[in-house]
């Protein structure tokens, strides 16, 4: 994949994004005051609902998904091709007509990287443990040993200044580390003994340790002889790409409110993260062509963040660099992670938030509300939950700042799992589903625009 440069103006340092004047005069009701009657506000709530459901494109999102996951493929945080993803969404959303910002951020990376049979062998992204010790820059260049299931006794004289290749099962995984680093390995690479790539702690690994699946372990160990590079803490940069338009019909009261949408681009190594997350940045830039051509009452941005596979890092850095005034001016987070599966027992489309005290006890906001009634009226109420206590995607960096936010996200109703290939090479195009990414769309563009016109749920109605 050739990585395509970021050619427009950079956002300096960690500073935020410029923001558009507010110049919208302060209005209060275009229609005088009084609120509609109840049936002829339902009337005209679906004809609002139309006005964007009818514009959905399906073709357009999977469009994006292929971009996003066929010609680009993999888009690890920092790396070329998660670069060359955030220049083709900006590229999109400038094409729209939006304002677009690049902003980027540094951050710690701790993405393993296994190069074997030595520099110009194969490049394995591959799963870092979680606290793994790190490796400078250009990583620890060493030979391959084979380690077994690494009791010591696994651990061969050659292991002392090498690579320890250990499979998955015999041991736990801070024997396996502990054991390694007891016999001289430089580090450890752990393979599983089946197609999954999983995940892996040991607390204070004193050596850095990686976690691959079987066909990612079998070619290190065919490269044994040549040696290999194992590499931690290699990228440090990563961006977000913020695409604004103004307001174009009179906002509410004396400020500017703002409605935010964002989706994650980066995916998981190895994994070309059809589903997660090139559903959700494909629903945004539908949403944001819709949009772009309608009247709005509030502002609307558009963030699509990098890096949040290692910890939500670019929503984070977005919403903790904000300026408080413009933060108080957003009213609404609309996320979307996962939006797309065609896997049949995720049939229903749960709106996370952080609201309330637990899954026993989750608390509506804005977002649900919204979202859980535009469902009902567009005949969908018997396919989502909402709202459901979770975090662990973008919508928890905007919560954390005070913004009532919502993940949309496709999930099992009675397990509320994710579908299998969650995370997984499997995550391809071929199990994304136009339907429930239309379905999706439909909801979330007719929550939003009833957001953006400023018939916020819970609030009178004020025109529009
Ligand atoms: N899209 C996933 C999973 C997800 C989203 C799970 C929303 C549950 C709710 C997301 O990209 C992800 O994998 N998140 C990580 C946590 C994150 C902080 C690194 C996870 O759940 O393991
Ligand atoms: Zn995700």
């Amino acid at each position: 994949m050739n990585h395509i440069p970021l050619s427009r103006r950079l956002l300096a340092g960690v500073g935020a994004v410029a923001l558009i004047a507010a110049t919208a005069p302060a209005a209060t009701s275009a229609s005088g005051g009084a609120a509609p009657a109840a049936d002829s506000r339902g009337a005209s709530d679906q004809a609002h609902d139309k006005i964007v459901t009818a514009r959905i494109d399906a073709d357009r999102i999977m469009g994006h998904i292929e971009t996003l996951t066929v010609d680009i493929g993999p888009r690890v945080a920092s790396s070329p091709e998660e670069d060359a993803a955030a220049s083709y969404i900006a590229d999109e959303l400038e094409s729209l007509g939006y304002d677009v910002e690049v902003q980027e951020f540094p951050y710690v990376n701790t993405v393993g990287y296994l190069h074997v049979g030595g520099p110009d062998g194969t490049a394995l992204l591959v799963r870092a443990g979680g606290g793994s010790a790190l490796t400078d820059g250009d990583g620890i260049t060493a030979p391959v040993v084979d380690a077994g299931f690494g009791s010591p006794a696994d651990f061969p004289a050659a292991t002392a200044g090498a690579i320890a290749l250990v499979q998955r099962g015999g041991n736990t995984f801070a024997d396996i580390v502990g054991n390694a680093a007891e016999a001289g390995a430089v580090g450890v690479a752990i393979q599983n003994d089946d197609w999954r790539i999983f995940s892996a702690t040991v607390a204070d690994s004193p050596i850095p340790f990686v976690t691959m699946n079987d066909e990612q372990g079998e070619l290190l160990r065919a490269a044994a002889d040549d040696g290999a590079t194992l590499r931690m803490n290699r990228y440090q940069t990563s961006q977000n790409v913020i695409a604004t338009k103004a307001p174009t019909l009179p906002g509410r009261g004396a400020r500017d409110e703002v409605v935010i949408f964002s989706a994650h681009y980066d995916s998981v190594p190895a994994s070309p993260g059809a589903s997660d997350n090139a559903s959700g940045v494909a629903v945004m830039l539908e949403l944001a062509r819709i949009n772009a051509q309608l009247p709005t009452a509030t502002e609307i941005r558009f963030a699509a963040v990098g890096a949040e596979e290692v910890g939500l890092r670019g929503s984070r850095h977005y919403a903790q660099n904000l300026p408080a005034a413009e933060r108080d001016r957003i009213i609404a987070n609309f996320n979307m992670d996962m939006v797309g599966t065609a896997s049949p027992e995720q049939n229903t489309l749960f709106m996370n938030t952080l609201n309330g005290t637990g899954v026993d006890d989750p608390a509506d906001n804005l977002v649900s509300r919204a979202g859980r009634q535009a469902a009902e009226r567009l005949g969908y109420g018997d396919i989502v939950r909402s709202p459901y206590h979770r975090g662990a995607s973008d919508h928890q960096a905007f919560h954390e700042i005070g913004v009532p936010a919502v993940n949309f996200i496709w999930r099992d109703p009675v397990t509320a799992a994710l579908e299998p290939t969650y995370h997984q090479p499997l995550d391809t195009i071929d199990r994304v589903s136009p339907d429930r990414l239309r379905t999706a769309a439909e909801i979330i563009a007719a929550a939003s625009y009833r957001v953006i016109r400023h018939r916020v749920p819970g609030r009178p109605a004020d025109g529009g």
